[in-house]
């Protein structure tokens, strides 16, 4: 089915009634969030779910988030809600956060990718909570990209991507943090991170101990313990290399093995001669915001070839690196 996709403000009056009667009647709609766009389902309509699979092209086995407006709505996803999820929830809902949790039996298999989990988290864009609110029931919402390229941060890239393929997306601006949600799982007492995003280690670790899934940085073999991780991802065409170390190495490898139609992606404050520039932010926090809508500016303007400086691996530069090597495809030059 082909679809007249529209793009209505979020703040149009009226639009989040038309998203929900949408939801509800099986359809698919992109919203805003605080992280990346989202497009939406009813996470208990398994034939609006397949959707989200076909539209985006998604492996089967790649599970989805389900999304509410509360902590009260989170029992009707997951079957039991430990202590340290509850304490977690109090503390960063609505926010960047998803826990994997045993599934409630409404959740249909097709929606957790067939695993008896399920990622679940709260929004934090007030009129998103609203029509989950509206809609009466949970959302299932994996980014509105087509799968395999970067998450959309804007209505527009999802519009790139997805136009045609859905009837609706509303248009919440420029999303604030950029990068998707931190998914932990919980194991015991301790906190597992499946995928690092603005909710740090450092954040996490006042509420237990916190180990960082092997897959979050290096290359997995074997079974990852969050399916999305043994994807390519967050790749634009372009053929990128990430060169670690300090601003004067990088400079030594640009110049020594860079030809005219490559670029050089560096942060805002390196201060250098090189001309074939892209900068992506200057702290963490606007790498993050900044990531994403760069990869896909490097598609728009045909650049073939990349190198691009290292984000350090603290705080919130961890989900930067995360998502950077994956778009290098784990080529990495280190000094
Ligand atoms: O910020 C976000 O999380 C955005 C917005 C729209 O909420 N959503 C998002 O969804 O990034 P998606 O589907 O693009 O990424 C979901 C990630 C995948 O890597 C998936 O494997 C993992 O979460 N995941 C979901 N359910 C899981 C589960 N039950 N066990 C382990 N990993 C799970
Ligand atoms: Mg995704």
């Amino acid at each position: 089915m082909r679809y007249d996709t529209k793009i209505m403000p979020l703040r149009t009056p009226g639009a989040i009634n038309e998203a929900a009667k949408l939801i509800l009647s099986g359809e698919l709609v992109a919203i805003p969030t605080e992280t990346v766009y989202g497009l939406a389902a009813n996470a208990f309509d398994e034939n609006a779910v397949r959707k989200i699979f076909e539209v985006k092209g998604r492996p089967a086995d790649n599970p989805l988030i389900v999304h509410t407006y509360g902590i009260d709505g989170v029992s009707e996803i997951a079957e039991e809600i430990p202590e340290t999820a509850k304490k977690l929830f109090e503390n960063f809902s609505p926010g960047p956060l998803t826990i994997v949790l045993k599934k409630n039996p409404k959740i249909p298999q097709i929606t957790s990718g067939g695993l008896g989990t399920v990622g679940v988290r709260i929004p934090d864009i007030a009129d998103i909570r609203e029509l989950i609110k509206i809609c009466g029931v949970p959302i299932a919402a994996p980014s509105a990209n087509l799968s395999g390229l970067p998450s959309p941060t804007s209505a527009r890239h999802v519009f790139n991507d997805l136009q045609g393929k859905i009837p609706l997306i509303l248009d919440g601006d420029e999303c604030k943090i950029g990068l998707e949600s931190t998914v932990i799982s919980l194991q015991n007492e301790d906190i597992k991170i499946l995928r690092p995003g603005n909710i740090t280690k450092e954040n996490l670790s006042e509420f237990g101990k916190v180990i960082v899934d092997e897959g979050v940085t290096g290359e997995l073999s074997g079974i990852p313990a969050s399916p999305g991780m043994k994807y390519k991802h967050y790749a634009p065409k372009a053929d990128i290399t990430l060169i670690e170390g300090e601003l004067p190495f990088f400079i030594y490898y640009f110049n020594k093995n860079a030809d005219e139609d490559t670029f050089a992606l560096m942060f805002d404050d390196d201060e250098c001669a090189i001309k074939n520039r892209i900068n992506f932010g200057k702290t963490s926090k606007d790498q993050a915001a900044n990531l994403f809508k760069t990869l896909r500016e490097l598609d728009e303007r045909s650049i073939k070839k990349v190198f691009a400086r290292c984000p350090k691996k603290t705080d919130e530069g961890l989900a930067v690196y995360n998502r950077l090597i994956r778009a290098a495809a784990f080529k990495l030059h280190s000094f």
